[in-house]
């Protein structure tokens, strides 16, 4: 489902140069669940943003369904975005005021679907991520921990191939991170999805087919 082959992203800042990703291949296929370690700073997020095609990178691709998500228009990287991937950013950003149903089917908006049945569809979901009473409340009125659930709906709700998810639990309490891993990978197993997951949750393991482990922008394990 996805390939990400060569993959290299250096910052530069001034003089100095940060060699976020040096090399990286990996892949992961449909119906699969890669969990992503690696300490902070090893280039995690620098991987998903360019894989969610938000990012370019200097060198290397990433094939999603045979096509090199790097190369795509501005146009059609949106329509990736919108489409074929489910992208859980580590920083929740929610629109202020917004209800927590709302934000969850913003996606669904975005590719026409009416309010009534794009309520439909994201408030199941909601209610499995545990926020069935929290639909209606604003950001504001959200901890973190629900707050990011939040965009854990909303990256679900158009059923993607490919969820690229970055410490969607690193806001939660032991026991909700655990039901939100065995939520993801009964999802992952249901729709057949390919899903990437960056994590220190020592549990996590235990729900991936394959652990990989980024130090330095390299993979210390084989893809
Ligand atoms: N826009 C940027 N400009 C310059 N350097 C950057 C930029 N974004 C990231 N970096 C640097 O690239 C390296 C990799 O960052 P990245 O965010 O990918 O790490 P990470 O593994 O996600 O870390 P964390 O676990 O803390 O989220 C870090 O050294 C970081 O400081
Ligand atoms: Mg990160």
């Amino acid at each position: 489902m996805i390939a990400v082959e060569r993959l290299v992203k250096h910052y530069r800042s001034g003089e100095e140069t940060v060699r976020a990703l040096d090399g990286v291949s990996l892949t992961v296929e449909r119906g699969e669940l890669v969990a992503l370690y690696g300490p902070s700073g090893s280039g995690k997020t620098t991987l998903l943003t360019i894989a969610a095609a938000l990012l370019a990178p200097d060198a290397g691709r990433v094939l999603v369904a045979g096509t090199d998500v790097a190369g795509l228009s501005r146009r059609a990287a949106a329509r990736y975005r919108m489409r074929q991937v489910g992208y859980v950013a580590q920083n929740p950003d929610l629109l202020p005021g917004v209800p927590a149903i709302d934000q969850a089917a913003l996606k669904l908006y975005g590719a026409r679907l009416g309010v009534r049945a794009a309520h439909r569809r994201v408030a199941p979901l909601l209610d499995r991520l545990g926020l069935g009473d929290r639909l209606r409340h604003r950001p504001d009125q959200l901890s973190a921990g629900e707050r990011q659930r939040v965009l854990i709906a909303r990256a679900l709700s158009t059923e993607p191939d490919l969820v690229l998810a970055d410490e969607p639990t690193g806001s939660l309490d032991a026991r909700r991170s655990r039901d939100v891993l065995a939520l993801l990978t009964e999802i992952c197993a249901e729709r057949g999805c390919a899903m990437l997951l960056v994590t220190h949750d020592p549990d996590a393991a235990a729900h991936a087919a394959r652990v990989l482990t980024l130090a330095d922008g390299r993979l210390a394990s084989a893809a």
